[in-house]
């Protein structure tokens, strides 16, 4: 067969709109999104967060109402984050395992809005918790301790199912969390609460946003590298996967998203798990800066950035353009 120019014209198939539509390859729709949310506490009370323009803060109603809108937009699943009163949290990060704690409350909250018409996924890790902000117990000399972390991430899932959370996402990156997790699940009776790891989590500068959103970001002294991935890394994400599927997660999350498109793209390659990406805080300022500098059209930045995880091979994208996107896809 001849396969060279003229016979073949790959401009032919893009002559026009409808030709582009009928060989499109990838679908991105309202369905593929997840949409984190912030909480804090009070009642009726929005704060617009400085650094994620577009982006706030709602108390538990404010956060109702945000879920309702997400499953009138054909959006399946929220993701939770809490802003903790600085009085509560502590070195042990115990209001983490408060069963009245703010996530908890705006679980209960969202499933008497919208029953079982949108999925509640709950962040599992210690920093909007604890008063150092890290994900974790610190030892004496200031190591986030493994296996004590481990313990207290249990105590934080089982208390996120027992108020009615559908995914527990564990974003903290200890060794063996997901087994154990997993294990106390089951023995909980919660054998149809899922488990979507945060399986390769990047030590990233692209968290800054999220950290003052959830009002880590004073608090926090030191970095996260003794958790969270090298960026130079690729390989030791694949065992990271590999090690959360053998402990029982039913689907991984890489982390951040652009930036790292190729390991979202070699996890799914060599396993056969459903993939997520979290686009996350620093991605999400990035587009907006770039928009109010007036260097690229908002809508499209975001459609096609979104787009980007669906042609890598994620089966869906944590993104806080998630209601954005929605109503663009004409959801
Ligand atoms: C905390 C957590 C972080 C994010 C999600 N969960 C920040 C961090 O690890 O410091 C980042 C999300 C974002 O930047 O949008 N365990």
């Amino acid at each position: 067969m001849n396969v060279a120019y003229p016979a073949t014209r790959l401009r032919r198939t893009r002559a026009s709109p409808w030709s582009r539509a009928l060989h499109r390859e990838t679908l991105l729709t309202p369905a593929d999104l997840i949409w984190p949310l912030f909480v804090t506490s009070g009642h009726g009370v929005e704060e617009p967060i400085a650094s994620l323009p577009g982006v706030s803060r709602w108390s538990v109603e404010g956060i109702a109402a945000r879920a309702r809108e997400a499953a009138a937009l054909g959006i399946p699943c929220i993701a939770l984050f809490p802003n903790t009163p600085r009085e509560l949290r502590s070195e042990d990060g115990a209001e983490a395992l408060n069963p009245d704690n703010l996530m908890c409350a705006a679980i209960r909250a969202v499933r008497d809005a919208c029953g079982d018409t949108i999925g509640i996924l709950t962040d599992v890790a210690l920093d909007p918790y604890t008063s150092h902000g890290q994900d974790g117990l610190v030892d004496g000399g200031g190591y986030v301790g493994n296996d004590a972390t481990v313990e207290v991430l249990v105590g934080q899932a089982l208390n996120q199912a027992a108020a009615g959370a559908d995914i527990i996402a564990p974003s903290d990156m200890m060794d063996g969390r997901i087994g154990a997790i997993r294990s106390a699940l089951e023995a909980g009776g919660h054998h149809n609460v899922q488990i979507m790891s945060y399986a390769a989590k990047y030590a990233s500068a692209f968290y800054g946003p999220f950290r003052d959103a959830v009002g880590s970001a004073g608090l926090l002294k030191g970095d996260k590298r003794t958790y969270q991935m090298d960026s130079a890394n690729a390989e030791e994400a694949l065992r990271e996967v590999a090690m959360d599927i053998a402990e029982g997660t039913d689907s991984v999350m890489v982390k951040p998203g652009l930036p790292y498109l190729d390991i979202a793209r070699r996890v799914k390659e060599r396993f056969d798990v459903p993939v997520f990406a979290y686009q996350v805080s620093g991605e999400y300022a990035m587009i907006e800066a770039a928009a109010a500098a007036g260097v690229g059209d908002r809508d499209a930045l975001v459609l096609e950035t979104l787009l980007a995880f669906k042609r890598a091979g994620c089966s869906g994208v944590l993104t806080y353009h998630a209601a954005d996107a929605a109503r663009l896809l004409g959801g």
